[in-house]
């Protein structure tokens, strides 16, 4: 096969899987040779349509971890809205260096199941969306170096011409969410949680509404009226520093992340 179009599509409220994709993608590219297309699906009305395509295409289909699977308002988005006709893809998804649990798996499945062949596919960490003290720094060099090396694998591979015998992986059913604990190793429930607003420092931009995925947030009153997937974009991206999770059983998990979750975690590269 050749590929005449690579495509890469991601979901980043907080910019870590898209910078990672975009790397990853711009290897390829030079590789391969051509100008990627990108998809933002952070963005509402990027998924309000299929996405469809050929067996020449390249789809880098890109995507955080949330509670070790993919994020679970986004996994049956994915599902409706990528249709490939033996199209060669590559999976990678992007975790907090906590784990990538049974999110890649999750992914190859969905893509295999959508009509995409596997080429490679990758989990790597990025910085938790929740912590700067989790996953500080990463992606680093060494993690470069290693998409570098993945993308020059990749592209002798689908140069080769031949088709993609299926990816080696465990297919049996997908285990369940990882269950989030706070400090004292129980469950850390905060499912319900929402971010606070601090009147003093809101200045009423309106960005939080605008950079929220699911568009829950009120732009005038910047209150979070609809359901809050706990992605980060407002706290991340508020100017102010205007918004922050006050729930304790959320801070308790944070804080448990900043106990036992410093250490360096290892990239998943199946090829
Ligand atoms: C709701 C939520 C759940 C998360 N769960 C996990 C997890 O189970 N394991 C992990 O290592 N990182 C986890 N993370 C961290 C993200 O996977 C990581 O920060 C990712 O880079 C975020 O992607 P983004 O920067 O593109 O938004 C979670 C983040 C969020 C917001």
């Amino acid at each position: 096969m050749t590929i005449k179009r690579i495509c890469a599509l991601y979901f980043s409220p907080t910019g870590g899987t898209e910078k990672i994709a975009r790397y990853v993608t711009e290897e390829l590219a030079q590789h391969l040779g051509g100008e990627p297309a990108y998809i933002n699906f952070t963005q509402p009305e990027n998924r309000q349509r299929e996405y469809h395509f050929e067996a020449d295409d390249l789809l880098v289909m890109a995507s955080p971890v949330y509670a070790g699977r993919l994020p679970n308002k986004l996994m049956p988005v994915y599902a409706s809205h990528l249709f490939g006709n033996n199209t060669p893809a590559v999976p990678l998804c992007i975790f907090g260096n906590r784990n990538y649990d049974e999110a890649l798996r999750e992914l190859v499945l969905l893509l295999e199941g959508n009509g995409f062949q596997i080429a490679g596919a990758a989990a790597f960490a990025g910085r938790h969306a929740f912590s700067d003290k989790v996953g500080t720094g990463r992606p680093d060099v060494h993690d470069l170096e290693q998409m570098r090396d993945f993308a020059a694998k990749l592209a002798e591979k689908l140069a080769k011409g031949e088709s993609l015998s299926p990816l080696a992986i465990d297919r049996s059913e997908i285990g369940p969410y990882y269950i989030p604990l706070k400090e004292d190793g129980t469950p850390a429930k905060f499912l319900k949680a929402k971010p606070a607003t601090d009147p003093g420092r809101c200045v009423h931009c309106g960005l939080c509404a605008q950079v929220c995925p699911l568009h829950s947030i009120d732009a005038e009153t910047a209150e979070a009226t609809g359901l809050c997937i706990k992605c980060q974009a407002c706290v991340r991206r508020c100017p102010k520093g205007a918004k922050r999770f006050e729930d304790p059983d959320f801070l308790s998990h944070v804080a448990m992340l900043e106990q036992n979750y410093t250490a360096r975690a290892e990239n998943l590269i199946l090829l």
